[in-house]
């Protein structure tokens, strides 16, 4: 494997800025991925992930800023960085008229592969990606998710120091998503990078060694999904209201406790509020809401979940404290080294964010989602007393 030079790192990225007219989609975005390790870039949407990874991989100039993939320098030497990459962009992209083995033998070809390892590497990857049934007939015929999984074997095609995999498995059905995660595991474990963007927060906690949290077009929070659960603190009650009348009270009741505002979830009735007082707080909570005769099940006191960490962040709706934005660290500037640490660069502007999935089954995400977005479009979502 080439050298991937700046003291080990296979990305760096140093204040890459970018505009389309007057949108700054990207205000200054630093990244540094260690070689063999996976960053996960979380942001809601237009929050820039994919502008940075366009970037990164030679398709799109910065305005300002630097960046070396594998060594080379992004736009001094786009061919060499280009020979050292693969890309599985955000939406599939297969020539439709090939079948999906010759998709994948082409791109090994094409970077230099000898046919008979090009043709086992080929059969590989299309057990990997369940398309070994599908492997001969045109691409143009497959299905949304076929597609997906035949782009993602594209970009492993030609065996790549360094991986781009955007949105990797939106779209899949649980065992693309499965299948997906042990490839990049396993393509981890031979020692490849891989920058991976998600909207999946349990994603990122399964795969990512480091995730900067990226929104407005700057990393404004990176470190271990660990150390960005620490750093948000403290620990969240949450409860369900069965009775839609009753659950303005109960965040009345709830705000009074303070310091922290509860949201609520008026799809499922689900109440959640931040606290550092364990089950004291827990056993006050619900002593102020039977005494506002409020009925209340699924009570949890749990630590955050990285949706918790997400959503503080990036301002969205959670039960953390008022400024929620600010809470983790936010006197610190973005740490510079991965894994250095949870930090935060500031606060983000409060505002309905596009929220990822929880990270509990796939059910509890698809509910989530539809929750966010049903929220979204009512304009409201957190409790404000
Ligand atoms: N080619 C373009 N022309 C104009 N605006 C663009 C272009 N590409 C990106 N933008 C804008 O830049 C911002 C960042 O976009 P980007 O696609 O990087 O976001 P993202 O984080 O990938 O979002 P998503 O989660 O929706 O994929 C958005 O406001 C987007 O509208
Ligand atoms: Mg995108």
């Amino acid at each position: 494997m080439a050298a991937a030079s700046g003291g080990g790192e296979a990305i760096s990225a140093e204040g890459l800025t970018r505009r389309f007219g007057d949108k700054v989609a990207l205000a200054g975005v630093d990244l540094r991925v260690p070689a063999g390790s996976v960053l996960g870039l979380l942001g809601p949407n237009g929050a820039g992930k994919t502008t940075t990874v366009r970037i990164l991989t030679t398709l799109l100039r910065p305005d300002g800023g630097r960046a070396r993939v594998a060594g080379y320098d992004v736009v001094g030497e786009p061919s060499a960085v280009r020979a050292r990459i693969g890309l599985s962009g955000q939406y599939a992209a297969v020539d439709e008229r090939l079948t999906a083995r010759e998709n994948l033998y082409l791109v090994a070809r094409l970077y230099g592969m000898g046919r008979r390892t090009a043709r086992a590497h080929t059969a590989g990857l299309l057990e990997r990606f369940a398309l070994g049934e599908a492997a001969d007939r045109p691409s143009g015929g497959f299905s949304g998710g076929m597609r997906r999984r035949l782009d993602l074997a594209g970009a492993l095609a030609a065996r790549p120091e360094v991986v781009f995999l955007d949105e990797p498995t939106t779209g899949l059905d649980p065992r693309g998503r499965n299948d997906t995660w042990e490839a990049v595991q396993e393509l981890v474990a031979q020692g490849t990078t891989v920058l991976l963007t998600t909207q999946y927060l349990e994603e990122a906690d399964a795969l990512a060694d480091t995730i900067s949290v990226i929104d407005h077009g700057r990393v404004i929070a990176r470190g271990t999904a660990p150390e960005l659960k620490a750093a948000v603190g403290g620990e969240r009650i949450t409860l369900t209201v069965t009775d839609p009348a009753a659950r303005g009270r109960a965040c009345e009741a709830l705000a009074a406790l303070g310091p922290h505002r509860p949201a609520l979830d008026p799809r499922t009735g689900s109440v959640t509020v931040a606290t550092e007082h364990g089950t004291d707080a827990l056993r006050t909570a619900l002593e102020s809401l039977a005494a506002e005769r409020v009925d209340v099940r699924d009570v949890a006191l749990a630590p955050p979940t990285l949706d918790d960490v997400f959503l503080t962040l990036t301002g969205g709706a959670s039960g953390a404290s008022p400024g929620a934005g600010s809470t983790p660290g936010a006197a610190a500037p973005a740490a510079p080294a991965p894994g250095a640490g949870p930090s935060a660069a500031g606060p983000s502007a409060a505002r309905p964010s596009g929220s990822g999935p929880s990270e509990g089954g796939r059910r509890r995400v698809f509910s989530r989602r539809r929750g966010t977005e049903r929220a979204r479009k009512g304009g409201a979502h957190a409790w404000r007393p």
